[in-house]
C-alpha cells in the first residue's frame, strides 16, 4: 500500500479536465517528495522538488492559455497571483538540502509545497470555477 501524506479535497476540483488533472499530478508529486524524505533518499526528493516546480510551471502555462480560451474576466489578476508562487519555487530546492542537513523537518517542506499548489489551487483557481459554474448554467 502506498502511504498518502497529502489529498487533495473534492470540493476543490475545478470542474476542468485538464487543470484538474495536473493538481493531481502535482498532489502526486508532493506525496512522492514526501515518502523519499521520509526514508531519507536524497537524490530522487532533489529530482522530485525539480519536477514538481517545473509541473507547476507548466501548469501555470496551460492554465493561463485555459483561462483566455474562456474569456476570464480576471486573467491579469490569475497571473499576477501565479507569478507570485513562481517566486517562492526556487526556494524549495534550498530547503530541501536544509532538510538533507538536518537543519529543516521534511515534514514542514512538504508543507511549503503545499502551500505553494494551495495558494493557486485553493485561492485562485477557485475563483475560476465559480466562473465556469456561472458560465455552465
Ligand atoms: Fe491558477
Ligand atoms: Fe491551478
Amino acid at each position: 500500500m502506498t502511504r498518502t501524506i497529502f489529498e487533495l479535497p473534492n470540493d476543490l476540483l475545478i470542474g476542468h479536465m485538464l487543470i484538474d488533472d495536473d493538481h493531481a499530478k502535482l498532489v502526486r508529486l508532493i506525496n512522492e517528495t514526501g515518502l523519499a524524505l521520509q526514508d531519507k533518499q536524497y537524490h530522487d526528493s532533489t529530482r522530485l522538488i525539480m519536477d514538481f516546480i517545473d509541473g507547476m510551471k507548466h501548469h501555470f502555462n496551460t492554465e493561463e492559455t485555459i483561462l483566455q480560451e474562456t474569456n476570464f474576466p480576471w486573467l491579469e489578476e490569475h497571473i499576477a497571483s501565479h507569478r507570485q508562487v513562481i517566486l517562492k519555487l526556487p526556494r524549495l530546492i534550498d530547503e530541501c538540502e536544509e532538510v538533507m542537513d538536518g537543519g529543516q523537518a521534511w515534514n514542514e517542506l512538504i508543507d511549503k509545497l503545499i502551500d505553494c499548489l494551495m495558494e493557486d489551487a485553493f485561492k485562485a483557481d477557485m475563483v475560476f470555477k465559480t466562473f465556469l459554474t456561472e458560465q455552465r448554467t
